[in-house]
């Protein structure tokens, strides 16, 4: 029998529920998928414990990225050209291996999903490295290619380095010619990052990184600073920034960065953004050549995805308290046999 995990309520992992469900069939322009694979990622934290107001009143279902097959295809769209089965559905045939990143709605067996999110997932790739790496991945993609587009020099500080974006990052900046600086909360945290492309790493649960930074950089500090832990590192990844330097602030782990102003930013003529994945993979031409780009990466080789911690989709719950926890290393995913 079909089932997804759900909550009625938000509160702590415990308001997560099994529960059956029907599954439609594809309508136009969208495909059935049987999941495989289901990464878990902090925003679907954000969700359960009411931080992102739900878009529904109840029972609402978390996870942004799966993996999967495709089990059946609907109608193509009706503005697609011509309207003959299969085309406006991207190429799509049953039996494809799919990966997708849609806010919420991924923790069920099964989901009808338009075609224009889904992405093939090529061999070389397995389900659970795709689930693992999708949403993170192109997290990484936008914010070191389109949020602030870092060049070969440039010194970078990622907060949260040993984390499922984190060890992304480290690989994807060291692949750019940057000197990345990673801060991660244990000894043990910042030997991966370090192994995973962070030239520098900082405990930044033991050290002051804003000094140690400086240290590094010989005062001058860095070009960009990637901040998703928010409460606990700012302001300090504004201080950490050189003249003209950009801060990105993409999440808030450790709650948000409620004392920020806009003449915070005179200290250096410095710039920030808040970016969202979801703006970006709205754009199919995006989505696609970003999500090509990134499974390439991951198939040659030049990428490795971290997924220290898989889970059967049952214990989603656990799912949430180590990663809310900081227990995790790199990317947690649920998998269904
Ligand atoms: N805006 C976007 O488009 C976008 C997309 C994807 C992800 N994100 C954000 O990126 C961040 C990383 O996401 P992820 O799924 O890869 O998670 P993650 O990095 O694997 O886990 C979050 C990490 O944050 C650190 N952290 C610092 N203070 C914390 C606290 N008080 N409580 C819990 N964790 C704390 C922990 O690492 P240490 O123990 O090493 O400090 C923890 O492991 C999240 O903030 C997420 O919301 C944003």
């Amino acid at each position: 029998m079909p089932f997804a995990i759900v909550a009625e309520s938000t509160g702590g992992p415990e308001v997560l529920r099994r529960k059956d469900v029907v599954v439609a069939n594809p309508g136009r322009g969208e495909a059935l998928i049987r999941h495989t694979a289901i990464g878990v990622n902090f925003i679907d934290v954000y969700y359960r414990t009411g931080l992102y107001p739900w878009p529904v009143d109840r029972d609402l279902v978390m996870g942004s990225e799966a993996a999967g097959v495709v089990e059946a295809v609907g109608d193509a769209p009706e503005d697609a050209t011509g309207d003959t089965h299969g085309e406006g559905m991207h190429g799509l045939a049953v039996g494809d291996r799919v990966a997708y990143t849609i806010r919420n709605g991924a923790y069920a067996t099964h989901r009808v999903v338009e075609a224009r999110h889904l992405v093939p997932i090529p061999d070389g790739v397995s389900d659970v490295a795709a689930a693992g790496g999708f949403l993170k991945g192109l997290t990484v993609s936008y914010l070191v290619n389109d949020s602030f587009c870092v060049e070969a020099g440039h010194a970078v500080l990622f907060h949260a380095a040993a984390g499922g974006c984190g060890l992304i990052a480290g690989q994807w900046l060291a692949s750019k010619g940057a000197t990345a600086i990673g801060t991660a909360g244990t000894d043990e945290k910042c030997a991966i990052a370090s192994r995973l492309g962070y030239q520098h790493t900082i405990n930044y649960r033991r050290d002051d990184f804003v000094r140690r930074v400086k240290e590094i950089t010989a005062d001058e500090g860095v070009d960009v600073v990637y901040d998703s832990v928010g409460k606990d590192t700012y302001p300090g990844s504004l201080q950490c920034l050189k003249r003209f330097g950009a801060l990105i602030n993409f999440g808030q782990s450790s709650g948000p960065a409620l004392d920020f102003k806009l003449s915070d930013l005179a200290a250096g003529s410095f710039s920030v953004t808040r970016p969202i994945l979801f703006h970006y993979t709205e754009n199919r031409g995006w989505l696609l050549s970003a999500g090509r780009e990134l499974f390439d990466m991951i198939a040659d080789g030049r990428l490795e995805i971290q997924v220290n911690n898989v889970l059967p989709f049952e214990d989603v719950a656990e799912a949430h308290r180590i990663i809310e926890g900081r227990k995790t290393i790199g990317s947690t995913v649920l998998t269904i046999d």
